[in-house]
């Protein structure tokens, strides 16, 4: 059968459909707007696979969305599309309101008319279903999965437990609250007309493919440049780091056993404060590029800090650990190390995010 991505061209949906081909046959389809965010040449590897098919547009887009699903029947669709930077979210939240409230909107609408076609499985059981059907899914084993953000509970303070799936919602920045609206659209969808949905919560994400503008591979990449390390306030605010592998797994694992209509919570119990962060991607630099003249931790420089910044936050993946087995790969030593060893490996990457060249990409093969 066949799944379709959303923002399978950006960072976790990409590490996704890399991970999800690299031990499994089945088709994906990708569908993503290639915004800023949106790098094919992350895909590269993939050209001329004919398991693999991006299609450039936008969620929002009905009959495009409807067309697809027509013509690829997916068992599962799988939306990690969004506007998914809070610092551009401040500066510029309507594309935040478009996409990631109305265009769920719009991409779930669309979905409950799909679905809403796909044969009982009763009549298959009964030799009643068309001839052909047996490679189809049913209304019963389609799944919409919806990717969310540990952000949408809001800021904790210093000694408060981790978020748990009941902790209550309270989103401070536009993008949190913009996810927070898709959270409760998706849980609607499913409470009203019965789409079988199911809802992650994760944490911050880290490793290969991180678009520069988010905090480890900025730093990363500025450190290597020369450039200072800007950080946001006094640099105590506390973030529960996961190597993105981790949470796709995660992902796999909540597809195939979560229980309809619930959200699980995914973190790797990682808590650590972004001057730490920043010390240890300097010291790994240390170790792995020593730079004449010292530490990279002399270009280490405090800014103003983000207006509204939370403080602090934190998941607690029981639920997902005991009800469905999982748990993360790395650790954050493990997983930091393999991080700023896949930027030190892919400086053509890089470069061509910073140039702006990924964009000929799009502009060649998918305009
Ligand atoms: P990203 O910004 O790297 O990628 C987003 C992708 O969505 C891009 O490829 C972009 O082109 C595409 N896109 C944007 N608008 C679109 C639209 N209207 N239609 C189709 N495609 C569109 O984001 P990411 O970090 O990979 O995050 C993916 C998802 O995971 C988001 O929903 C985000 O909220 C969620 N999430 C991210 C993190 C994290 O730490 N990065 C943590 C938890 C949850
Ligand atoms: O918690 C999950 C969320 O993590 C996801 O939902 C978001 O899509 C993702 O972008 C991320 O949001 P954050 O705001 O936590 O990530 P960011 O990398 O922007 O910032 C991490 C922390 O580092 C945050 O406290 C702000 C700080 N920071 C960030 C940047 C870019 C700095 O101090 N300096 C910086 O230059």
């Amino acid at each position: 059968m066949t799944i379709l991505v959303t923002g399978g061209a950006g960072f976790i949906g990409a590490n996704f459909v890399l991970d999800w081909l690299a031990a499994s046959n089945e088709a994906v389809i990708n569908l993503d707007k290639l915004t800023y965010a949106g790098n094919p040449e992350t895909l590269a590897s993939l050209q001329g696979d004919a398991r693999h098919q991006l299609v450039q547009g936008d969620i929002g887009d009905s009959a495009l969305v409807s067309r697809l699903l027509a013509e690829h029947q997916p068992r599962a669709v799988i939306n990690f599309a969004a506007e998914s930077h809070v610092d551009r979210s401040i500066h510029g939240p309507g594309e935040f309101i478009e996409t990631n409230i109305v265009g769920t909107f719009r991409l779930l609408e669309a979905v409950r008319g799909y679905w809403s076609g796909l044969a009982d499985a009763d009549i298959r059981a009964q030799g009643l279903a068309p001839t052909g059907a047996a490679d189809k899914p049913t209304k019963a084993g389609f799944r919409f999965l919806h990717v969310s953000t540990d952000e949408v509970y809001g800021s904790l303070g210093k000694d408060d437990p981790a978020f748990a799936e009941t902790h209550r919602y309270e989103p401070n920045s536009p993008y949190s609250a913009s996810k927070a609206a898709s959270d409760h659209l998706v849980r609607a969808w499913h409470h009203t007309y019965g789409l079988p949905v199911l809802t992650t919560n994760c944490s911050n994400n880290y490793g290969p493919y991180h678009f520069p503008e988010k905090l480890i591979p900025l730093m990363i990449v500025n450190a290597l440049a020369g450039k200072p390390l800007p950080v946001y306030g006094d640099g105590m605010q506390v973030r529960d780091w996961l190597y993105v592998k981790d949470h796709c797994s995660a992902i796999r694992t909540v597809l195939a056993g979560g229980r309809l209509g619930e959200t699980y919570n995914v973190g790797g119990w990682n808590e650590k404060p972004n001057i730490e962060i920043v010390q240890t991607v300097c010291k790994l630099l240390d170790e792995m590029r020593p730079k004449a003249g010292g530490s990279y931790a002399s270009q280490i420089t405090y800014v103003t800090d983000r207006p509204g910044h939370d403080r602090r936050y934190a998941i607690d993946a029981r639920k997902l650990e005991a009800e469905l087995g999982w748990k993360p790969a790395e650790t954050f030593e493990t997983g930091i190390r393999k991080t700023v060893a896949w930027y030190l490996a892919n400086p053509e990457w890089v470069a061509h995010v910073q140039s702006g060249a990924y964009r000929e990409w799009v502009n060649k093969q998918y305009a």
